[in-house]
């Protein structure tokens, strides 16, 4: 691990403040600070108490639980762990017979701008249908599935329809390669994939089944047995005889009732996959009855959800947000929400602004990248800037992925909430299940930047390496002290890789280490997010691991002798992939640079997926490296940066390469 203080820079001075509309606190759940004051000291006070009160208020048990945590294996922690329920009937089946029961679930707008929505007692009837189907085809409790889809009700009807027989399912972003795709199949040993013939997304047609094909062709897929396939457009996909089943296929015949197969509150809901600081992905391993307490409070919480908001997330359901607050989260509350197939920018830069208006969308919740690329479309197009729709349904704003620039917050908070609605500046991680520092929009002031305070029950500090408190204003790394119900249960596979990743032996072995610098301002206290402190970047809110995109060049053995890889910063992305790249032939010329530059970003995305292709690539004889063999990062970061170079580069092996280093192709 490296020193957090490289990326605290001078600690921000941000004045403003912008307390809680009056529009956002009447009637809040939690309304002024005293409230959310006394909530945290309850939930410090006495946890077994009010943690009890929150899993018996907000869920449905077929058995109810008498143990609320049990620490006898931390950091193996288990919650509510006698108790038993089942995600999808928290979710669906739990309305029926009240109000919510004909309300809209889900408002799904298509690519190309059409319509469809689904209330909860139809939905409920899919999802039971899907359940039926998947059954039928020998998938049972306790099996893992893969789900690789595009945002559409189906793709919610096949996470939710595994939760209901107890499957974990194990979601893959639409941009992961065939490889990432194969990987995670024989990690999770998964016994079939659900996925669809295509997806669309800006017009264009992309595969998804072909991808799963050669996903499964690179080898050791033997555990999947069958393919589902939703026909999300009419073009022809080929077949595998025995294997494959469209959805149609698959319900044929297949009744709507499914009984919910009740779980203990341990037993994994799903496995996410994310990058850490090694090259190989973790499955980071949720459980149901934690991880969707959260989803729900925190749907309360910070959304402050009321009946009659129209919700939208943005986020895909590859990513844990797409999981929290699209999959779980709006239907285990009750609420009517937007999905999106689409990109921001199809058919323009518009496209999310005339949503917000079309469906009255009242919380909207997206990426600081998001509003970045936004803001620079608008200001470059008059047609496309916010103002030309009608934005008065908005409530409450939130961001989340990557700390939000002031700049960008402000514009936010101007162009898209007319200064009336809070922004909720929601830091989590894949790990954590759900927000942990959020503000909260009926009670706190907020400060541009600034993720605020953490949620009650929440005991988010700054330490040093050895776990000791650091004073306000100290910049240090952020620890969560004592557990809670929705964070991370293990790595799947390796449990001895989930106890070194977050629960270092200096600090004592049971306090979570999040991989993120912070610090809290001086006056409120205010956690305020630098960067990651280990070797994973945040590009456009997607996590990257160096070493991943590091191992995917050195695949390329035909071409690539060494390389490494760090982040800059980037006005658009947050931060981009830099790759220094020494070849097995020599140093390239400059024309054969651009060309073998293209070739590799290809070959990445082939690997990996586009998101992790180097946005610059640097060529060297060899890498700056220390007399010991060491290569010097901070070096390649200042490189990258396009910084004078300041560090002492009189260990240099090779002192002429930073020459090499400066031109990027
Ligand atoms: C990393 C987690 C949170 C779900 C989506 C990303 C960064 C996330 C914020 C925020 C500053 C943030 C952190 C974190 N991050 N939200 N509001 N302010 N940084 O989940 O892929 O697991 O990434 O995203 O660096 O560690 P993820």
């Amino acid at each position: 691990m490296s020193s957090p203080s490289k990326n605290i820079e001078s600690v921000l001075v941000e004045s403003r403040v912008f307390p809680p509309d009056a529009r956002a606190s009447t009637g809040a759940r939690i309304a002024g600070m005293a409230a959310y004051e006394a909530l945290c000291k309850e939930a410090e006070q006495d946890p077994d108490g009010f943690w009890t009160r929150q899993a018996r208020d907000n869920m449905v048990w077929t058995k109810p639980f008498t143990r609320t945590l049990d620490e006898s294996n931390a950091p193996f922690y288990k919650w509510f762990d006698d108790g038993e329920l089942n995600a999808s009937a928290n979710c669906l089946d739990k309305h029926i017979g009240t109000p919510v029961e004909h309300k809209t679930a889900i408002i799904f707008e298509a690519d190309d701008g059409a319509v469809t929505e689904i209330t909860y007692k139809d939905l409920l009837a899919r999802v039971a249908q899907f359940a039926n189907a998947l059954k039928a085809q020998g998938i049972q409790k306790g099996d893992r599935v893969i789900v690789y889809m595009p945002m559409t009700i189906e793709g919610v009807i096949a996470m939710q329809a595994c939760a209901r027989i107890g499957a974990t399912h194990s979601v893959v972003f639409g941009g992961f390669s065939a490889k990432a795709l194969q990987e995670r199949i024989i990690d999770a040993g998964a016994v079939a994939v659900i996925t669809s013939n295509f997806q669309m997304r800006g017009g264009k047609e992309l595969p998804l089944k072909a991808i799963v094909d050669d996903g499964i062709a690179l080898g050791g897929c033997e555990s999947i047995k069958t393919v589902f396939v939703h026909e999300r457009t009419l073009s022809d996909w080929k077949r595998v005889e025995g294997r494959d089943i469209t959805f149609a296929e698959a319900l044929e015949g297949q009744g709507i009732d499914c009984p919910p197969e009740p779980v203990g509150a341990e037993h994994p809901l799903f496995i996410l996959y994310t990058s850490g600081s090694t090259g190989k992905p973790k499955g980071v391993q949720h459980s149901t009855g934690g991880y969707l307490l959260w989803a729900k409070l925190t749907m309360d919480w910070t959304f402050d959800l009321r009946p009659e908001d129209v919700f939208w997330c943005t986020a895909d359901i590859g990513w844990i947000t797409g999981h929290t607050y699209v999959a779980y989260g709006p239907l285990a509350a009750g609420a009517t929400q937007v999905v999106f197939e689409g990109i921001p920018t199809f058919p323009n830069a518009g496209r999310f602004w005339q949503m917000i208006e079309k469906h009255k969308v009242s919380i909207f919740y997206t990426a600081p990248t998001a509003i970045r690329s936004l803001i620079k479309a608008a200001e470059s197009d008059e047609k496309v800037h916010p103002k030309n729709w009608d934005l008065s349904s908005l409530r409450i704003l939130g961001s989340v992925g990557e700390p939000i620039n002031p700049e960008a917050w402000m514009w936010y908070h101007r162009n898209i909430g007319h200064e009336k609605c809070p922004i909720v500046d929601t830091f989590w991680q894949t790990e954590t299940g759900g927000h942990v520092i959020t503000p909260l929009p009926g009670a706190t002031p907020l400060v541009p930047g600034s993720c605020t305070l953490p949620l009650p029950g929440i005991a988010a500090a700054i330490v040093d390496e050895t776990g000791k408190d650091l004073p306000n204003g100290a910049g240090g790394m952020l620890v969560i002290k004592r557990p809670w119900p929705s964070m991370i249960r293990t790595i799947w596979n390796d449990p001895e890789r989930f106890k070194k990743s977050y629960f270092p032996e200096e600090m004592g072995g049971t306090i979570y280490l999040a991989g993120d610098g912070a610090v809290r301002s001086a006056d409120r206290g205010y956690f305020r997010i630098t960067g990651r402190i280990d070797d994973v970047l945040n590009v456009s809110g997607h996590r990257l691991g160096t070493m991943e995109i590091e191992s995917a060049l050195v695949a390329k053995t035909d071409l690539v002798a060494e390389a490494a890889v760090v982040g800059r910063p980037d006005d658009v992305s947050g931060e981009a992939v830099c790759a220094f790249v020494v070849l097995k032939r020599g140093r390239p010329t400059d024309a054969e640079a651009r060309q073998i530059a293209n070739e590799l970003r290809a070959w990445v995305a082939k690997e990996i997926g586009p998101i992790a292709k180097p946005k610059d690539i640097r060529f060297g004889d060899n890498l700056p490296k220390t007399r010991s063999g060491k290569i010097m990062r901070r070096l390649l970061r200042s490189i990258a940066k396009g910084e004078a170079i300041t560090q002492d580069t009189s260990t240099l092996e090779n002192p002429a390469i930073l020459e090499q280093l400066g031109q990027a192709y």
